[in-house]
């Protein structure tokens, strides 16, 4: 069995569906491991390192793809521009990639069609068996730590309290709006630099995982968002009547603070807008915001994909594909949410795949099979 590991090619993207310590894994089982040449060079991993730890290196995509069973992929394949590199897989390949299928139905029905079993790893089910599975969890985690350096990088003062001969700093004061695991890194983050941390989310179990990382959590409506959270661990779509008390709470929250780092979203729609330029206008000069949803349309109206732009005395942080700011660390833990997908599929003595296509993680993920769209969230069979 062949596992192609081509070099991604969309803008601002820098990390690879790849390691050298997954393909040794992916080698000690039997598989032979096809890196593109400098698919790793933007994460710091070399050609040398896939080759030390068991890879083969191709000259090109086309040659690292065309006899593969499985391709790994950090984003969807480019199916624009002149550029196809679906058509560059053999049919009957397996594609595992973030596709983000419901917003990309046109990129799925290309893979139906070339016969090509794609798997949305941002799909992975919330159970706790695909925890090391989960590539948004491994994502976002580090993109919360990143976006607290980010906020720091920008901020005219300094985070930690300090006592000094010349005087006395008061510590930051960092607000975390949406506390999953991006958030639950930032708090953590924040606090380690010595911030006063504060958040809010509309899940409510989150309020005791606030305060155990040392954090206050922020009450707008306990009686409205007692149903927030859905049976997959996600946040539901809050009502205009809670939106406008989160507003309330929110605006005079931020004329106190420094920092804010928003991280909520919802599933397969846009963000919801948790900052409006009235509050930024009532921050305190010199204030950051890091808007981690604004590939999402963003929690704030104010940021700009993939720019830092001073708005009202208040710096606005944008970066698109912020895991990717960490490139190394990013495309190590997807590649090993990778190999835990596909590692219990594989039948030791035969050293081949034998994928249980009844399995909670295959079935979640999978989009297209022989030929047609599979997945319920996009056959609308799951309505
Ligand atoms: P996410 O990235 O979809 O959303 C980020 C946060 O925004 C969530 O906490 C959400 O509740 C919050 N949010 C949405 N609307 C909001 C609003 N109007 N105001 C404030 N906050 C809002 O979620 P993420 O981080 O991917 O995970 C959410 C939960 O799922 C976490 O508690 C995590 O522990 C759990 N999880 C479970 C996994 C498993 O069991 N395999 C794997 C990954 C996460």
């Amino acid at each position: 069995m062949k596992i192609a590991i081509p070099k991604e090619r969309h803008p601002d993207e820098t990390r690879v569906a790849g390691s050298p310590e997954v393909v040794k894994k992916f080698t000690d089982l039997g598989f032979d491991v096809i890196v593109e040449k400098g698919a790793g060079d933007a994460a710091s991993i070399s050609d040398a390192d896939f080759k030390d730890a068991g890879a083969t290196i191709a000259k090109d995509e086309r040659t690292a793809l065309k006899t593969a069973d499985l391709v790994f992929k950090v984003q969807r394949p480019i199916i624009k521009d002149g550029l196809n590199e679906v058509a560059m897989m053999k049919k009957g390949a397996l594609l595992l990639a973030t596709i983000y299928a419901t917003t990309n139905r046109k990129d799925v029905d290309a893979y139906a069609k070339a016969g090509i079993s794609a798997f949305a790893m941002e799909l992975m089910p919330r159970i706790s068996r695909a925890q090391s599975m989960d590539v948004l969890s491994s994502q976002s985690n580090l993109a919360g730590y990143k976006s607290v350096l980010d906020a720091a990088a920008e901020f005219g003062r300094a985070f930690p309290m300090m006592m000094t001969s010349a005087g006395t700093i008061a510590p930051a004061k960092v607000f975390v709006l949406g506390v999953g695991v991006a958030g639950l890194q930032a708090i953590a983050t924040a606090k380690r630099l010595g911030a006063v941390v504060t958040a809010f989310d509309v899940r409510p179990a989150v309020k005791e995982q606030v305060e155990s990382l040392g954090g206050k959590f922020v009450d707008v409506d306990p009686e409205a968002t007692k149903d927030a959270e859905t049976s997959g661990g996600y946040a539901k779509e809050m009502g205009a009547d809670f939106l406008k008390k989160q507003h309330q709470v929110t605006h005079d929250h931020l004329k106190k603070q420094d920092i804010a780092i928003c991280t909520a979203l919802i599933p397969g729609k846009k963000a919801p807008v948790l900052i409006t330029e009235a509050m930024v206008k009532d921050m305190k000069p010199g204030s950051v915001i890091v808007d981690l949803a604004v590939e999402a349309g963003g929690n704030c109206p104010l940021s700009k994909l993939g720019k830092v732009v001073t708005k009202h005395g208040v710096k606005i942080i944008g970066h698109a594909n912020v895991p990717g700011r960490l490139a190394e660390d990013a495309s190590k833990l997807y590649a090993k949410n990778l190999f835990n997908f596909i590692s219990p599929h594989v039948d030791a003595e035969s050293k081949s795949l034998k994928i249980d296509w009844d399995d909670e993680t295959i079935q979640g993920t999978l989009l297209t099979r022989d030929g047609s769209v599979v997945n319920p969230a996009l056959t609308g069979k799951d309505q």
